[in-house]
């Protein structure tokens, strides 16, 4: 059978996910800034579970049924607050930051952002759903290895309606890896874009941010400052997590190396 790689970089395309077959496809959801490394933190410092829904209604739907759940995501960067949801301020916003371990430890977190969680939605139909960042790419790259899916589509969260640096990136990192094993197989010219874009920003991943819409926002506010440091380390997770059928997120039982450095460090940096 024959592999392919592809990439989705911009949220206008992931329309195209509902009407095709994905039985045989994993897809990579890559929200760098800061959706999937969000979560990816939340479930390193301990949360059971993370549900992520497209709209705040849905949210607030979740809680009303499980009033235990935390409520956390981010409406223009900034947390839900109770004039969006007609009177319930949500626990957490969006920053990786916040998700410390005395604050989600055993807890289900129902979650909502702009682009990521959508995205992760639009993927709900594929053979298997990772959650991808820079702190986990080679717990996930390991994972592709080994679980070898047919067909490899990351999937950009992007900014707004557009395609994003930081996310384009986290993809090129993932084709470079990834090369071996789909190279010979169905490359898709935006798989190819990715890796080739990969390698001229990598050695400075912090000053790439600086030209990303997203990266531009979040550097610019002193309080959200932090979440773009914190968002382009790398390797310091070894663990990969999945969207499962019941539509929640969790850890993937999965063999990995070990991580290069302890994330907790910098969530009190
Ligand atoms: C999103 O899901 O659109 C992002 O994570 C936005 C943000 O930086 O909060």
């Amino acid at each position: 059978m024959t592999k392919s790689i592809e990439v989705l970089f911009s949220p206008a395309e992931l329309s195209t996910l509902a009407d095709r077959d994905l039985s045989q496809t994993a897809c990579v959801v890559l929200d760098i800034l800061r959706a999937t490394t969000t979560m990816m933190t939340a479930l390193a410092n301990g949360a059971e579970a993370i549900i992520p829904v497209s709209e705040i209604s849905e949210a607030l739907a979740i809680k009303q049924q499980r009033p235990e759940v935390l409520l956390a995501g981010e409406r223009n960067g900034l947390r839900i607050r109770a004039n969006q949801t007609g009177g319930i301020d949500f626990d957490l916003g969006n920053s990786p930051r916040e998700f410390l371990p005395e604050k989600v430890r055993g807890k289900t977190i129902v979650m909502t952002t702009t682009n990521g969680t959508r995205a992760l939605r639009a993927c709900v139909h594929a053979e298997a759903v990772l959650v991808g960042s820079f702190l986990n790419l080679r717990a996930v790259s390991h994972w592709v290895r080994n679980e070898s899916p047919q067909h490899l589509l990351l999937v950009c969260g992007g900014t707004h309606d557009q395609a994003a640096l930081e996310d384009t990136l986290a993809a090129g990192a993932l084709c470079e890896r990834l090369w071996p094993y789909y190279a010979s197989g169905q490359v898709a010219d935006s798989a190819e874009i990715a890796r080739r874009i990969y390698p001229l920003l990598q050695a400075d991943l912090l000053g790439a941010m600086k030209h990303s819409r997203n990266g531009q926002r979040l550097l610019n506010s002193s309080e959200l400052r932090g979440d773009v440091y914190f968002c382009v380390q790398r390797e310091t997770l070894n663990f990969v997590a999945g969207l499962h059928k019941d539509g929640t997120i969790r850890k993937l039982a999965c063999e990995t190396p070990a991580a290069a450095t302890d994330t907790q460090f910098y969530l009190r940096a």
